[in-house]
């Protein structure tokens, strides 16, 4: 028996239009200092991307979400914004930003920023008064300061470790303690001080006024705090349920930041938008996801499943359920720039696993050796299987998120040598995890690697592979059998099959192969087996792998349709 299943109803809020943009977009993800570089000097800039916005528009998304451009001291990849309104000088100026904004817009792309709220860089102006202001000034206020423990104050104020590894407390020199959950140059703002809060709302006008459409949320679940004293110890604090009183993560009060965010993003016409990246309990997330908070959110699950007609199917249906609970539409990723790229983790023998049952997506890059050319990386596989995935993902409802470069079917960079490397992952665990370069390596836009592959004539900030030849973006532009064709045409065909938000799942008849329609007659079928499905039907518009006389082959997706196209 089939079920058809609803994603939900578009939002109420703005009877004017029923369906906004994002409810179905695919969102390309620029991490913009590696995606192109237009004044050689080896880092991705805006006039860059400006560059390439021919490129984005042929290949049909919707719009890009850019990763921080803000000036930073690049602790975290610009996670550590120093001003958030501002444009890092060596990625351009306002002005760039402005142009950009206005040549992708011409080409009726979308453009969503990053906002980094749960901490500023240790170069932001507010950070250095507050070093300069002394313990006990108003300045501190905006940080989480604290006195020391031990006789002389000379131990940190609890054991808590930061997300990437190392204490979570770091000394300055007058002797008080700062709370980082990220690296030291992280420090978390309190989101207790009204004057934090002022000041991103002030932020959201800024970039709203510029004329960007959206936002992406980073860490949304943690701004607020209850750092009431005494402080749990860390086996303490891993103890305490996550229920919305959590000290420090998924507290109910966040969710009073974002109301005040959503009457901003509502005094725009159209609305701007939010997606949030919030790593919470999967009950908690459509909170997240209300048109009163920030919209929508992250779904990580596909990222984080293997290669498996189960757990895709156990994904889709949990997700659609979520997202009719939230009234939003769902989100799906296969990669971004903090995991090991999809066609990587695909191609790896069995993936590798954290000590807690999940695929070790941040970690386990040490089973990657040289670049991809172990015996351990079935590189083909790898690349049929991120395909076949891509293609169902492209035809659930609810919108995608792309990770630049995944349309060349790019692996994992994984041999950067340790002198190279730049994620703070890397060196706060002395080096076991290997950190997240290797997905941030500048992409090969043309196949010699004089000019870095075309990414700048000032070479690249990340080392790039002799294979990335191979993948460079103009090898595959008139190449119909290629990554970046297939990509393209499924992106044309799916902004012409999208209508409604329904899914409703069709018995294949194999354990193996997942097959869903969605509303006039638009069928996805993905054979996650080796062994060949024979399809009952010939009208295929497009796959990953040759139909020839109705048979599908193993790790490959088709979709089909009854109306030509
Ligand atoms: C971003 C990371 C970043 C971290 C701290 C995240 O979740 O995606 O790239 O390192 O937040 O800002």
């Amino acid at each position: 028996m089939s079920v058809i299943e609803q994603s939900s109803s578009p939002t109420t809020n703005h009877a004017v239009d029923p369906a906004p943009w994002w409810r179905q977009a695919v969102v390309y993800q620029i991490y913009p200092r590696s995606f192109a570089d237009a004044n050689g000097d080896g880092l991705g800039d805006i006039p860059g991307i400006t560059s390439k916005a021919d490129y984005l528009q042929g290949l049909g998304i919707d719009a890009v979400w850019l990763s921080p451009f803000y000036p930073s001291e690049l602790a975290d990849g610009g996670y550590d914004v120093a001003d958030y309104r501002n444009v890092d000088p060596r990625l351009g100026t306002l002005g760039d930003f402005d142009e950009m904004v206005d040549a992708l817009h011409d080409r009726d792309i979308k453009v969503v920023v990053d906002i980094v709220p749960n901490h500023t860089s240790d170069q932001h102006a507010w950070f250095q008064e507050a070093l300069a202001a002394g313990r006990g000034s108003a300045a501190r206020q905006r940080y989480i300061f604290r006195e020391g423990t031990g006789q002389d104050g000379s131990q940190p104020p609890t054991d808590w470790e930061s997300i990437f590894g190392g204490p979570a407390w770091e000394q300055v020199a007058d002797g008080q303690w700062y709370l980082h959950n990220f690296a030291v140059e992280q420090p978390d703002l309190n989101w207790a001080c009204p004057e934090v809060r002022a000041d991103f709302v002030k932020t959201l006008h800024f970039w709203s006024d510029r004329g960007v459409d959206g936002f992406r949320i980073d860490v949304a679940h943690m701004l607020t705090k209850d750092l009431t004293e005494p402080l749990p110890s860390s086996a303490e604090l891993r103890l305490i349920p996550m229920d919305g009183q959590h000290p420090m993560v998924d507290r109910d009060d966040v969710h009073d930041v974002y109301a005040e965010w959503r009457l901003v993003f509502n005094s725009y016409d159209p609305p701007r938008t939010a997606v949030a990246e919030a790593w919470v309990d999967k009950a908690r997330v459509p909170r997240y996801a209300s048109p009163e908070g920030l919209g929508q959110a992250f779904n990580f699950d596909l990222l984080q499943a293997d290669f498996d007609a189960d757990q895709f199917e156990n994904v889709v249906r949990e997700n659609l359920q979520l997202a009719r609970v939230s009234g939003s539409s769902s989100t799906w990723v296969l990669s971004n720039h903090d995991v090991t790229r999809h066609a990587t983790r695909y191609g790896l023998p069995h993936p590798p696993r954290e000590p807690n049952g999940l695929p070790a997506i941040k970690h386990g890059l040490e089973w990657i050796l040289s670049g991809g050319e172990s015996p351990e990386l079935d590189r083909h596989s790898g690349e049929r299987r991120a395909r076949a995935a891509t293609l169902f993902m492209l035809g659930l409802p609810g919108s995608s998120y792309l990770y630049q470069g995944e349309e060349l079917g790019l692996h994992e960079v994984a041999d950067i040598p340790d002198s190279a490397r730049q994620d703070p992952t890397f060196f706060r665990s002395g080096g076991v995890d290997l950190g997240r370069d290797g997905c941030r390596v500048p992409l090969p836009w043309t196949e010699s690697p004089d000019t870095a592959f075309g990414f700048g004539e000032g070479g690249s900030h990340l080392p790039q592979p002799d294979w990335f030849s191979g993948y460079a973006a103009s090898g595959q532009d008139c190449d119909t059998g290629s990554s970046l064709s297939l990509y393209r045409r499924a992106l044309q065909l799916r902004r012409a099959l999208q209508t409604g938000e329904q899914l409703e799942w069709i018995d294949s008849g194999r354990a193996d192969v997942l097959r869903f329609r969605r509303p006039n007659g638009w069928e996805v079928v993905t054979n996650f087996g080796t062994e060949p499905y024979e399809l009952d039907r010939a009208d295929v518009l497009v796959s990953t792998r040759e139909v020839t006389d109705g048979t599908l082959p193993g790790e490959s997706t088709a979709w089909l349709a009854s109306d030509p196209v």
